[in-house]
Parts: C-alpha cells; sequence; structure tokens
C-alpha cells in the first residue's frame, strides 16, 4: 500500500530538486487563491465550519505527533530547531496550551465529539490520504526529507489559511476556544515558517545536500494532497451536499443539492427545496428513490414519511408530476394519512 501510495504522490508531482525555489514559491499566495479557508471567512456557513472541523480532526486531534517521528532521523541544527517547533506544537509545557487540546476545545465550541478517531468513517479519502502522507513519511528514514518538505510547507501555508479561519469563526459565532486556535497558529506559524525553512530545511541540506529533491517532493506532495482536499470540498458544499462521507449526526442539514434535476423531474415541491432541509430528506441522489417509492420530502415534514394516498394523486392532493405528497396548504392533512417507514 505504501509502495502504491508512494508511487501515485511522485507521479503526480512535478519533482525536481530545487527545494529552495519550491518553499519559496508557497510564500505568496497567488491573487486569485480560493480555498476552504476562503469560503469559510466571506460566505461560509456554521454547517461547514463544522464538517471541516471534523475532516480536520483525523490530523488536528494528534496534531505534530507525525513529525516527532523524524527527530531521530536528524542530526545538528535541523534537529535542534525541529524540536524547538515540535515543542511549541506540544504546548511549550503546558498541557492545556497543546495544539492538539486547542482543537478538541475548538470541536467543543462547535457541538463536536473531540475524541480522537470519532469521525473517521465519515472522513474521505482526500482528508485521510493527507494524514496517511503525514505516516508514511515519518515513518521511514528514507523519507526525512520529504517529511521536513512537508512540516515547512504546512508552516508556511497555515498562518494566511489560520488569519482567515479566525475571521470566519468570529462571523460565525464559534466561541472562544475554536477562534483561539486558530490565532494561536497565526503567529506561531510565521515564526515556524522561518525556523523550518532556514534552520531545519537549511541545515539539513548542508548536511545532506542529496535529500534536496526529497524535500521538494514533500513540499509539493502537500500542496497537491491540500488542493485535492480543498477541491473536494467545495465541490461538494456548492453543489450543496456534505463533503464527508454522511452528514454529521446532528448537523443541520445541508441544502438539497438536486434541486434542478428534482424539479426538472417534477419532484420538488419548490417552497423550501432550496433552503435548509432536515437531515433525512431531499438529499439528493436519494431522492428520486425515496420518490419514486413514495416517500414525501417537503421541508414541512422532517422525517421520510411514506405516502399512502398513492392512489388518490388525480384528487389534486399529491400531484407533482408523479403524483406523490405533494401538499400545498398546512401539512395536517399529509400528516393524517401518512405512517413512518
Ligand atoms: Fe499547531
Amino acid at each position: 500500500m505504501e509502495r502504491v501510495f508512494l508511487g501515485a504522490l511522485r507521479a503526480d508531482t512535478p519533482g525536481g530538486d530545487d527545494a529552495e525555489g519550491t518553499l519559496g514559491a508557497l510564500l505568496e499566495e497567488p491573487a486569485d487563491a480560493y480555498g476552504v479557508s476562503h469560503h469559510l471567512c466571506e460566505r461560509g456557513e456554521r454547517w461547514q465550519l463544522r464538517e471541516f472541523a471534523a475532516h480536520r480532526s483525523a490530523y488536528h486531534l494528534k496534531e505534530a505527533d507525525p513529525h516527532a517521528w523524524v527527530i531521530p532521523r536528524l542530526r545538528g541544527r535541523a534537529k535542534a530547531s525541529l524540536v524547538a517547533v515540535e515543542f511549541d506544537e506540544f504546548g511549550g509545557g503546558r498541557a492545556e496550551a497543546v495544539h492538539a487540546v486547542l482543537f478538541a476545545g475548538l470541536m467543543d465550541d462547535l457541538g463536536l465529539d473531540s475524541r480522537y478517531g470519532r469521525y473517521l468513517d465519515l472522513v474521505p479519502a482526500p482528508m485521510l490520504a493527507i494524514v496517511s502522507m503525514m505516516s508514511l513519511f515519518g515513518l521511514h528514514r528514507g523519507l526525512r526529507g520529504a517529511m521536513v518538505g512537508h512540516f515547512a510547507a504546512a508552516e508556511i501555508t497555515t498562518a494566511p489559511a489560520a488569519r482567515r479561519m479566525a475571521r470566519a469563526a468570529r462571523r460565525l459565532g464559534a466561541g472562544p476556544r475554536c477562534v483561539r486556535f486558530y490565532t494561536e497558529h497565526i503567529e506561531a506559524d510565521a515564526v515556524h515558517e522561518q525556523v523550518l525553512r532556514h534552520e531545519v530545511v537549511g541545515d539539513l541540506l548542508a548536511r545532506e545536500p542529496e535529500l534536496a529533491a526529497d524535500v521538494a517532493f514533500g513540499a509539493q506532495a502537500t500542496g497537491l494532497l491540500e488542493d485535492r482536499f480543498g477541491e473536494h470540498v467545495l465541490a461538494c458544499w456548492r453543489a450543496g451536499r456534505s463533503s464527508l462521507r454522511r452528514p454529521l449526526p446532528s448537523s443541520p442539514t445541508p441544502r438539497c443539492h438536486r434541486a434542478e434535476r428534482c424539479h426538472a423531474a417534477g419532484r420538488c415541491h419548490g417552497i423550501d427545496v432550496t433552503g435548509p432541509m432536515s437531515r433525512d430528506c431531499c438529499h439528493g441522489a436519494d431522492v428520486a428513490g425515496l420518490m419514486s417509492q413514495g416517500w414525501c420530502h417537503r421541508a414541512g415534514i422532517t422525517r421520510p414519511t411514506r405516502c399512502q394516498n398513492r392512489f388518490r394523486a388525480g384528487r389534486g392532493s399529491c400531484g407533482t408530476g408523479g403524483g406523490w405528497c405533494r401538499r400545498t396548504g398546512s401539512g395536517r392533512w399529509l400528516r393524517r394519512r401518512t405512517t413512518r417507514p
């Protein structure tokens, strides 16, 4: 598995041995950059912030642990400087300031379960690939250059994203611990970036210049997987659906993401379809199937409800295309004639 994964990462990255140039290119964001942090900062919704936290919990609840594996594989200034960064990540001697603990507080503020692995089954491959990459780089001495390149790339790109996320957390009223996790990373990672680039990468390549290609590879692989993750999340949200494998159990429901299709098929009822729906209603791909079985997904009906009036569509109460369950007035009539599946 590791060989296949590593081979795919190498195949999809440009390669080369210009470690300094690769990391230097990350220092300035392209003017047209638009990622998850931009979205959440500008127009994201609270349920999207919660989803993002669930994704990232696969890493942040063990933040900096995979990078510790590289410590015994380094020497001299590179080792001392990387340990200094890790010391900050692990709270600088204060248990309450361990970054993984700060992230657990963020999750608590968002009403999420902060136990490690709680959302692992919900996290899709693009996020798991990022965490797997860290473990892969950390567990192999031969990939120590890649781990250092990954670490440097992550620290360079974190501060601007953290600034936007802090704004997003404030705008969405996410709570002080949520804001703190990100504000902590604005300053800390700006310092870490300097230490990683000059002290760790600089010293490592002075000692072992043959690792330059691996350092560049680690940084490129990080960009590749982070970009894929961001594209996945934004594509799902643009379509109005969860970016997790299943929506969070207690999450307000994503909007109906198949509204056009539903309407085209004559199955949606219009009024509330494009607004927040209850979790079990109107989940895109399932809508057609549910409706064909006679399920109603009207906004006023908060659970999948089987219409018992399937033979009465002609009377005008269930008349959306297929003839199922379309009430136009109050839900009373429908509820009297429905049963739960
Ligand atoms: Fe951190």
